[in-house]
């Protein structure tokens, strides 16, 4: 098989698949990329995927390339995994990658072939390049496209490509050969009773956007909640735990903070109100613009708390920021809440020092303004005021007596509810939190 577009989700499918065993092609337009998966080494940061990576590409199993000759030549089931971000100036989303890439492949196609979306796409893009590819074959061959959206969460991404909770596949009416051929790339999952839904094109691309709007609403939910735990003097971290106890709701994705970001959620809930806009149905989500407010109002808030902490004014204060990805375990900053504040907090005179992980190169790129430590300590020493912004580990481990002695100023913001708040109290820090009053 060839995965198309090699991004975090491509690079991941193909070397997984590889894996499972198949031989497979990774392809992208992006040389760079493409030039250091062939030297074995993942481009982003995500865990356990260099080992599958490296280990897939010995045995010959792996390959990649920028030619879709070579793709067309390769093999007769191909995945495409390219970009779909939000279009600029508008909330749908930017369909050109998906449409380039069928533009490129279909037309050298020879036999039989079937392609298999994996993007995120809006209702109906199946249906549109199953004509566009139809109308670009060549005569005696053909091209049929299925769906099988993808789940994966990246810092998992390995775990649940080999071993995900379900798979999906949706399939044209009439003919079609995707089911089988699905039944066969996932043979091994599905031996290990992971849950396979065959269903029309449409459905699938719907469950894939359905399912992070449901967690982008739990999210902004749970937040919403803290807002009013705020004034009313409340604890939501409590609350949360006591609603979590009943199974209908559930604790996992009720963290309450900084709120959501990444490439996914953000621009997925966006395209979906589009999309059901343009097809009438632009009552039916209305409320996602509201779980949208709230989420980006958690950023501004937070930079609200920061000012307060920081005795009423950030200029000329020493900020440290923990955390600049998206979430832990993964270096992605795309729409990243703790990127975005440490930006704001600078942009409002604050002295920014940042330290992440992972993420500090592609942080950089983005805000070159902000100052980068080499590590937490480094980051930490002279702060007036820390703010935990992104839920790494390492900063939940830290030692609150040990930051007490390289810091100014012992006040911390935790904004992802995640530090032990009377152990960092009991160290003599003022410790602040989004949604609590401690
Ligand atoms: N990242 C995730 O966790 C995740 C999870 C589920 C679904 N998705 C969806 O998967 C898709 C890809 O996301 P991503 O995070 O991997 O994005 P990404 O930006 O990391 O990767 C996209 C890749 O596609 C390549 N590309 C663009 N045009 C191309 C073309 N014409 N031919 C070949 N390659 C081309 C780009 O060079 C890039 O390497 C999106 O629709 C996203 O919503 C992502």
């Amino acid at each position: 098989m060839t995965v198309i577009g090699t991004g975090y989700l491509g690079a991941t499918h193909a070397a997984c698949m590889a894996e499972l065993g198949h031989e497979v092609l990774g392809v992208d337009v992006d040389e760079k990329k493409i030039e250091s998966l062939a030297k074995g080494e993942v481009p982003f940061f995500e865990p356990g995927l260099p080992e599958v990576l490296q280990r897939t590409s010995e045995v010959g199993r792996l390959r990649f390339s920028t030619s879709f000759e070579d793709a067309a030549a390769f093999a007769n089931v191909h995945f495409l995994g390219v970009g779909t971000p939000q279009q600029k100036g508008s909330y749908a989303a930017d369909l050109r990658y998906v449409r380039a890439a069928i533009e490129s492949l279909v037309p050298l196609l020879e036999g039989e072939h079937i392609i298999f979306g994996k993007s995120t796409v809006p209702v109906g893009t199946a249906e549109e390049m199953q004509r566009l590819a139809d109308s670009l074959v060549k005569p005696g061959s053909s091209v049929e496209i299925a769906w099988n959206p993808e789940f994966l969460r990246e810092g998992f991404a390995v775990r649940d490509t080999i071993t995900p909770d379900r798979i999906v596949v949706g399939v044209r009416p009439g003919a079609s050969q995707a089911e089988a051929v699905a039944r066969e790339v996932y043979a091994t999952p599905l031996e290990g009773g992971t849950p396979f839904l065959v269903t029309d094109l449409a459905t699938a691309e719907l469950v894939k956007v359905a399912a992070n709007a449901f967690l982008a609403t739990k999210i902004s939910f749970i937040n919403a909640v803290s807002e009013v735990c705020e004034a009313a003097g409340a604890d939501v971290t409590l609350l949360a735990d006591a609603i979590g106890y009943d199974d209908r709701i559930g604790r996992k994705f009720l963290g309450a903070g900084l709120g959501f970001g990444g490439g996914c959620l953000p621009k997925d809930i966006r395209a979906f109100m589009a999309r059901a806009g343009e097809l009438g149905a632009n009552e039916a989500l209305t409320f996602l613009r509201e779980v949208d407010a709230i989420n980006m109002r958690r950023r501004e808030h937070m930079v609200q708390l920061a000012k307060k902490a920081a005795g009423g004014s950030l200029i000329g204060k020493s900020v440290t920021v923990l955390g600049c990805a998206f979430k832990p375990n993964s270096d992605d900053v795309r729409d990243s809440p703790a990127l975005n504040v440490a930006g704001q907090l600078s942009l409002q005179g604050a002295q920014t020092t940042v330290y992440d992980p992972q993420a500090m190169d592609n942080a950089r790129a983005i805000f070159p303004t902000l100052n980068y430590a080499a590590s937490a300590k480094e980051a930490l020493q002279g702060a007036d005021l820390v703010v935990l912004a992104t839920e790494w580990r390492e900063f939940v481990d830290l030692d609150p007596a040990e930051v007490a002695k390289l810091v100014r100023n012992a006040v911390i913001i935790d904004g992802r509810n995640v530090l032990d708040a009377k152990a960092w109290m009991d160290a003599g820090w003022t410790y602040k939190a989004l949604g609590r009053s401690l």
